[in-house]
């Protein structure tokens, strides 16, 4: 090929990503069609106010047309009043919120303002795998501090709060280059919900150091114990921090990308300008949608509904880890469940493809699991360097943000798993 017609190294990684694997794993299955409990979209629709609402927005001419570059006003608004009961105070929706294609676009906004080629942004392992290639556009180096599962992982079924930063470990990973730290909570894969005490201690250092903290709170609405958002720490803590919200999680809206980021004047006009030069503005219609998602919310008690619902789907699919015996780690945020299956016993000389062969254990149990059950997750090492991986060896993450029966049909498929059980925390492959 002509040299002219080689691709820029930022997208030309040659390793098959997760989602392709799981995806061609999917078709080759011989038990069709697959349960997917694997990437996280939802497998049901928006309320009818917010649909209502989308559908509504296309009639108006103005819907149909360019937003502001930092976002409609109305939806700006929105998210102030909505915000207010958290911050103590309605956030300026001209200065301190801006409205991006999604959380993931406005956190390559976020890389794409502060980060020069060289500065460093420390992550936790396991991380939402968009975070890398964001952060290395820009020219940033990433730092990854990982969490630390609970010692009886394997054996135990405990909080996702056990899973643990190793504070002196952060402390070591940060240099004179250490621009930016990603937190996020609720988290993806864990299930964590980090305590206050433990987003102070990250914050004290962020200050100590003078980070800027981009808190990824995506899953904010989805929580099943005291949930802290660390800009409300401290008005010192507010000033160098940037959160993150999407509107795909909170409407189960995945593909409308609409998110926002809330902060500082000081930090947020140049996410907006990052924002305007990546795509200017983002899609009109679904930003109306979602401004009147935010201000009928309440009224239709969307919120409270939502936490419920999901904790009773968090219960309905978990059952069947306790009858099986299976650990999980029991989430505390979120609609993701890691699953340890260190107690599966995989045949002998099962016929992996090389790609997955070479892959540690838990790319060969989701693979196992597509196969022979026909039901399909996650494997969380993707989320880890190559050097950590060995760490979520042994777990698989399913997204349960499905219709009720699809979890008790996966439920029925996964009872197949009994067979392959061995005693747990002991592996012999
Ligand atoms: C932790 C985390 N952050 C951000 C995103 C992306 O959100 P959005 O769809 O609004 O871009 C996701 C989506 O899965 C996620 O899990």
């Amino acid at each position: 090929m002509s040299e002219k017609l080689k691709p820029a190294a930022r997208v030309s990684g040659s390793r098959q990503d997760v989602w392709s694997i799981i995806n061609e794993a999917a078709a080759a299955s011989p038990k069709q069609p697959i349960i997917n409990m694997g990437q996280g979209f939802f497998g049901y629709n928006p309320p009818d106010f917010i649909l209502d609402a989308a559908k509504q927005a296309l009639d108006r001419v103005e819907c149909n047309q360019y937003s502001p570059t930092k976002g409609r006003p109305r939806l700006k608004k929105a998210i102030s009043d909505a915000y207010a009961p958290f911050w103590g105070r309605k956030l300026n929706p001209d200065t301190e919120i801006t409205i991006t294609t999604g959380a993931n676009e406005g956190m390559l906004s976020a890389f794409m303002a502060f980060i020069e080629p060289g500065d460093e942004v420390i992550i936790f392992e396991p991380f939402f795998d968009q975070y890398i290639s964001n952060i290395e556009m820009p020219g940033g180096k990433i730092v990854y501090v990982p969490l630390h599962p609970p010692k009886e992982g394997a054996v135990k079924t405990l909080p996702a709060g056990e899973w643990t930063i190793d504070f002196d470990e952060l402390e070591r990973a940060i240099t004179p280059r250490t621009k930016m730290l990603v937190i996020n909570t609720p988290h993806n894969p864990v299930g964590k919900v980090f305590t206050r005490d433990e987003l102070q201690k990250i914050a004290d250092l962020c200050l100590k150091h003078k980070i800027i903290i981009l808190s990824d709170e995506v899953y904010d609405r989805l929580y099943y114990v005291p949930f802290t958002r660390i800009a409300t720490l401290s008005p010192e803590v507010e000033q160098i921090t940037l959160t993150v919200g999407s509107a795909g999680k909170n409407f189960y809206a995945t593909g409308w990308r609409v998110g926002w980021l809330m902060g500082p004047p000081h930090l947020i006009q140049y996410v907006s300008a990052a924002h305007t030069r990546i795509c200017y503005s983002s899609v009109s219609p679904l930003q109306e949608a979602c401004a009147i998602g935010f201000e009928q919310a309440e009224s239709h008690d969307f919120w409270t509904n939502a936490i419920t619902d999901m904790r009773h789907k968090l219960s309905l699919f978990n059952a069947i880890w306790d009858e099986l015996g299976v650990p999980y780690s029991e989430p505390e945020g979120g609609y993701f469940v890691m699953v340890n299956l260190s107690s599966v016993q995989i045949p002998g000389g099962y016929p992996f493809p090389p790609h997955v062969a070479e892959r540690p254990r838990d790319f060969k149990l989701a693979w196992f699991l597509i196969q022979e059950l026909g039901v399909a997750a996650i494997p969380p090492s993707e989320f880890f360097t190559d050097a950590n991986a060995h760490i979520v060896e042994d777990y698989v993450r399913f997204a349960v943000c499905k219709p009720d029966e699809v979890l008790e049909d996966a439920k029925e498929r996964l009872r197949g798993l009994k067979r392959y059980l061995k005693k747990a925390g002991s592996k012999t492959e």
